[in-house]
């Protein structure tokens, strides 16, 4: 754009709070669209930005280099003239001041912010949780920590049957660890899929090895120094050289609540990213907002909504159009057989199994008042496109055609649309 084109506003600087996906997006965004103002990337972490997913999968493996995935290189930021400051937090906002206070006691003025602050894992707070050897799992230290203690033979108690603890109780179990899953609910991953997905993937652990424990309350870490065994509320007891709790995450909101913007377990957003002051956007994990799919509240902690909120954030800034947003999916791996899942079930949604889980290879079709909401894929991603392509258009699916494998998904829409 020459020069004189460009709106004096593009000039001014953004401070973007966060360098995990959706903020390390924006300001990559911000630059796309146009934007020739400061951009400042701030991140409690040092680390150059990286990926979080391969943490709790490759990143544990035995002989896998303790390298991260990184979001960019260096160069991307210095050839995009993206400054990042690592290693600090923001200690608050100054709304009438429009400028962040860092934790050094430096400020810096912005035109916009973005928060991009994330989530963090959710504290075990029972007695005991403090006790050296009870880990979490979300930041690359974290891994790494994790990784230097998954030796053979090492008793490792996972209280919590979700994506974290069953990716670690598989990377555990494959480096000849002995697993214990504790798990308060009936059955693995109950907040993201369906009971024959939940079957199928315990079988699979079970053959590895690996121990369940359902209904169980952990109420105790006990040990001298250290953590030795998890106590649940029935008066049991195991032991454990390692424990790991992956019971959930919760939104880094407390910098917004602070400065006053409007927050309900995530900072409230639109369909722009805006958040209750105007000059303050958010995007990622720490945001909830109003489904466009099925209007309904939601925070949702993926990829696809980390980097689709970051454009409409970079569009909204820069006075542009965002793209077509991607139907929200979710993808683990665990002892090699993945799961990837498209668009978001309700727990009261019909299901279909499409597929026979005993042979490895099947979906589950979830509708909701006939039309389609998910498809869990197991072992296969043939359904996996067309599914996106169905939920986007809320297709009405004959469930008779869609428990028929042999019948490609989008044979079963009721109003064909290919
Ligand atoms: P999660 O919500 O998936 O699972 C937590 C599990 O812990 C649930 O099954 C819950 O019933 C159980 N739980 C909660 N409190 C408990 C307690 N006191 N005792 C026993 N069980 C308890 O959360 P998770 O696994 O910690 O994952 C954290 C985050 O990491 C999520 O945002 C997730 O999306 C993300 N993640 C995503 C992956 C993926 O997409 N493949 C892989 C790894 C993590």
């Amino acid at each position: 754009m020459p020069e004189q084109q460009i709106p004096n506003e593009h000039q001014q600087p953004v401070v973007i709070i966060g360098a995990g996906h959706s903020g390390v997006a924006v300001a990559a965004g911000l630059r796309t669209r146009g934007w020739r103002g400061r951009i400042l990337l701030l991140d409690a972490e040092k680390e150059t930005p990286y990926e979080r997913p391969p943490l709790s999968k490759e990143l544990l493996k035995a002989g896998a280099p303790d390298e991260s995935t990184l979001l960019r290189k260096e160069k991307f930021f210095l050839d995009k003239g993206i400054e990042r400051l690592g290693g600090l937090s923001v200690e608050s906002i100054d709304r009438s001041g429009k400028a962040v206070i860092l934790s050094d006691g430096s400020r810096h003025a912005y035109h916009r912010l973005v928060i991009a602050t994330g989530s963090r894992a959710r504290a075990l707070t029972v007695p005991g949780a403090d006790l050296p050897g009870v880990l979490a799992l979300r930041t690359k230290d974290d891994a790494l920590e994790l990784k230097r203690v998954l030796v053979a033979d090492a008793r490792v108690a996972i209280i919590g049957a979700g994506y974290i603890g069953l990716e670690v109780a598989a990377a555990a179990a494959a480096r000849g660890c002995q697993v214990t899953v504790l798990e308060f609910q009936d059955r693995v991953m109950s907040r993201v899929t369906s009971a024959p997905v939940s079957c199928f993937f315990e079988n699979i652990h079970r053959e590895k090895g690996v121990r369940f424990v359902f209904g169980a309350a952990v109420t105790a870490i006990e040990g001298v120094g250290r953590a030795e065994q998890v106590q649940t509320a029935d008066g049991a007891r195991f032991p454990a050289d390692v424990v790991l709790a992956g019971i959930g995450v919760v939104p880094n909101q407390e910098i917004a609540e602070a400065a006053g913007l409007n927050c309900k377990d995530g900072i409230l957003v639109d369909d722009h990213g805006r958040t209750s002051e105007p000059e303050i956007y958010a995007a990622g994990d720490v945001t909830r907002f109003t489904s466009r799919i099925d209007g309904q509240s939601q925070r949702l902690e993926c990829i696809q909504n980390a980097m689709a909120q970051a454009d409409s954030v970079a569009a909204h800034i820069t006075g542009q159009t965002p793209s077509e947003p991607e139907i929200p999916w979710f993808r683990t791996v665990q002892h090699g057989v993945r799961l990837q899942t498209a668009g978001v079930r309700h727990p009261d949604d019909d299901i279909i199994v499409r597929g026979t889980p005993a042979d490895g290879k099947f979906s589950v079709v979830y509708l909701r008042k006939g039309r389609l909401s998910a498809v869990d894929t197991v072992g296969g991603l043939s359904d996996f496109r067309p599914a996106k392509k169905l939920i986007a258009q809320a297709a009405a699916i004959d469930p008779a055609l869609a428990a028929d494998p042999s019948i490609p998904l989008t044979g079963a829409a009721l109003q064909p649309s290919y």
